[in-house]
């Protein structure tokens, strides 16, 4: 596999580390601001808006402010524990750090793991520092089993508010103590006013298995399928149409918000570029009803002691390929057609393709595809790589997939078809 991943991973350890990482890969593609005028539109740009990104590549022969664009999708955030605003708390000795859960985390899997923080820092002036402490400075430690007798028979049962709080020290913690630690950490004149900080597993990504053929680290879900997404841009020329990356914030939390899917962000982009380009009239509507998007996002691989969780006839493998997400409820965007341009992108990319449907009796999770097909009625195809513990503090995929997923996407920015 690619140590480029792990790279990207071990850099990411917050949604706009996860941008900066992005940003670091997209050699020769110039920064715009979306509070400046777009005059002279670079044929390989971005924008950032907080941890969200949108970049593109034009066709070398541009057919004109009609042409269409393909999207590659994937979201920056991952489920975590992050800080509080006011975090200095604890008990009994102990000091501890008051966090708030963000996303659908797996409770138990946050537990007994050292783990840093990272993120960004405000200061009341608005000036925006990123931060990453890169060492085990906290813990949720479990309960010993001796003072909960049931718990491997009657299940693991956390509160979130009471069972969740990190120890990062011991001794009594005053207000602002934590303000004034992160201040030295992020190397800022003043303490904090403001922050967004996660907590995160600070082992890092490593490839697993007696034959190497697995990938286990935090955050594959989803930022595989951002490094997926920026490698296929800076490896694609495409020939008719814009090639464009979309990596928005907030997924895991439905994706409403200035920076998430359903926001508009991408709309705002998209309709600028097409602006920039002399567009007018019909220019944007004739584009996006010819344009396609893959919405990227991982998918269960099925699980070896739980495979009755899965639907027999389509439960992906590890190291099988990109599975084809379908929902004929509309959770995935897939349809017939998009499906078929995914399947085409595979084939002329050599490699292997699955299908993902979950059971009846199991609504399946939701991605940006819906979201962004409904927005712009662009069609899309829901795919991702599969994988195992989605939404654990540490996760597990298939070492070949992420670049079986990299080689599809840049085939389909590419786009001869
Ligand atoms: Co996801």
């Amino acid at each position: 596999m690619d140590d480029d991943l792990i790279r990207f991973l071990d850099a990411s350890p917050s949604p706009w580390h996860a941008v900066a990482s992005t940003i670091e890969r997209l050699d020769g593609f110039e920064r715009l601001d979306e509070s400046a005028a777009w005059d002279d539109l670079p044929a390989a740009g971005y924008v950032q808006r907080g941890a969200a990104l949108i970049a593109w590549r034009l066709p070398a022969d541009d057919p004109g402010a009609h042409a269409p664009f393909r999207l590659v999708g994937a979201h920056t955030d991952s489920p975590c524990l992050r800080v509080k605003p006011r975090p200095d708390v604890g008990t009994a000795g102990w000091k501890q750090l008051a966090v708030e859960v963000y996303g659908g985390i797996l409770n138990n899997s946050w537990l007994d793991r050292d783990l840093g923080i990272a993120g960004r820092v405000v200061a009341a002036d608005g000036t925006s520092t990123l931060v990453n402490v890169a060492e085990p400075v906290a813990r949720v430690p479990q309960l010993a089993v001796h003072l909960d007798r049931d718990v491997n028979s009657g299940g693991l049962v956390l509160d979130t508010q009471q069972h969740l709080s990190p120890v990062w020290g011991v001794g009594t913690q005053s207000p602002g103590e934590f303000a004034e630690w992160i201040r030295g950490a992020a190397n800022v004149d003043a303490p904090p006013a403001w922050w967004e900080l996660c907590l995160y597993d600070v082992q890092g990504a490593s490839v697993l298995g007696a034959d190497r053929s697995l990938l286990a680290s935090g955050r594959l879900d989803n930022q595989l399928s951002c490094w997926a997404a920026a490698k296929a841009l800076v490896d694609a020329r495409p020939t008719d149409h814009v090639a464009v990356i979309v990596l928005t914030d907030h997924e895991e939390v439905g994706s409403s918000s200035a920076t998430g899917a359903a926001g508009p962000f991408l709309e705002s982009v998209l309709t600028r570029l097409v602006a920039a380009r002399g567009g007018a009239g019909d220019d944007l509507h004739r584009s996006f009803a010819a344009s396609a998007c893959i919405s990227a996002d991982n998918a269960h691989a099925v699980h070896p002691n739980y495979t009755e969780r899965h639907e027999p006839g389509h439960r992906p493998l590890v190291n099988e390929g990109p599975a084809i997400k379908v929902n004929s409820n509309q959770r995935y965007a897939t349809s017939a057609e998009t499906a078929a341009v995914f399947q085409r992108s595979c084939e002329r990319a050599d490699v292997p393709w699955q299908v993902f449907v979950s059971r009846n009796n199991m609504p399946c999770g939701s991605t940006i595809g819906p979201v962004t097909a409904t927005r712009l009625g662009i069609s899309t195809v829901d795919v991702g790589v599969p994988q195992l513990s989605m939404h654990s503090a540490r996760e597990l995929c298939g070492a070949d997939d992420p670049d079986y997923l990299a080689r599809a996407m840049r085939v389909f920015l590419a786009g001869t078809d």
